[in-house]
């Protein structure tokens, strides 16, 4: 069992303390605290690299700390989780070395640790794995064949193809995770309410965290606008990761193409 939690309060919802950053580092709390740009400029996309490089070194200090908090995980799950911090490294460096390319530089935007702020509150490795690896890293893999298309239509195919490299990644990071965890509730259907109850919380603290309508970020982007670009679900790749027929169908059924799941779905 993990040992005891550390918490803060963030608009009324609990989260995991922040863990420890160097100093070049401003960390807020609210995505109104963030300075992330809607468009393509030159400081925007400094600022898109730096997120995610922070993305990444959370990623891996998220999953450094599934190995440590449940030792008596099976063996080649923690080999899995080990296998996806050198990954998660090499993201980080990578993003590192793009955002300095470009004339970037650590800490020169605000960063948020939800995402650990999240996971480290979870006391299972099926909570931590469905909403780490299945619901973040998930969405990432969306995210991330939609930054390929952004990068190529402002012509920098450079960052296009490291996108594209850190996709194929992240489908072998969501896959071992769904394998893992379909194998674990066959065998334990406890597994089950475990997945539940990490999905709940998360659930709760994104509710308490969003933004209210009309909010404003550090550099004047429409929040709740900003947080409805279009991100579609990125079907083929979920696919890869072993997602099911059933799950991607309630995915695209939740962007409103229900009628298309309908007519694929029936004979
Ligand atoms: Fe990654
Ligand atoms: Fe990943």
């Amino acid at each position: 069992m993990p040992a005891p939690v550390e918490t803060k309060t963030v608009r009324g919802a609990t989260l995991h303390c922040d863990p420890a950053r160097e100093e070049c580092f401003t960390v807020v709390e609210l995505h109104k605290d963030l300075c992330d740009y809607d468009d393509m400029s030159e400081i925007s996309q400094r600022q898109r690299l730096h997120r995610h490089m922070h993305n990444e070194m959370q990623t891996l200090e998220i999953v450094a700390a599934m190995i440590a908090d449940f030792q008596d995980a099976p063996w080649e799950l923690r080999m899995q989780l080990a296998r996806q911090c050198w990954d998660e490294t090499r993201h980080s460096a990578i993003l590192y070395r793009r955002l300095r390319d470009m004339g970037g530089r650590k800490g020169e935007f605000p960063v948020m640790n939800y995402e650990w702020g999240v996971t480290k509150l979870l006391n299972s490795m099926p909570a931590r794995l469905a909403v780490q690896q299945r619901t973040f890293e998930g969405g990432e893999m969306d995210l991330l064949r939609q930054q390929v298309g952004m990068w190529s239509a402002a012509n920098d195919f450079e960052t296009a193809a490291l996108m594209d490299a850190l996709l194929a990644d992240e489908v072998q990071h969501v896959r071992f995770a769904n394998r893992w965890l379909k194998q674990a509730a066959r065998e334990n259907a406890r597994t089950l309410l475990q997945v539940a109850s990490g999905v709940q919380l998360l659930k709760m603290i994104t509710e308490a965290l969003a933004p209210e309508p009309g909010e404003v970020n550090a550099v004047g982007v429409n929040l709740t606008e900003f947080t409805h670009v279009e991100v579609l679900t990125n079907v083929d790749d979920r696919k890869l990761a072993e997602f099911t027929d059933a799950e991607l169908a309630q995915l695209l059924r939740n962007e409103g193409f229900s009628s298309l799941v309908q007519s694929t779905e029936s004979p």
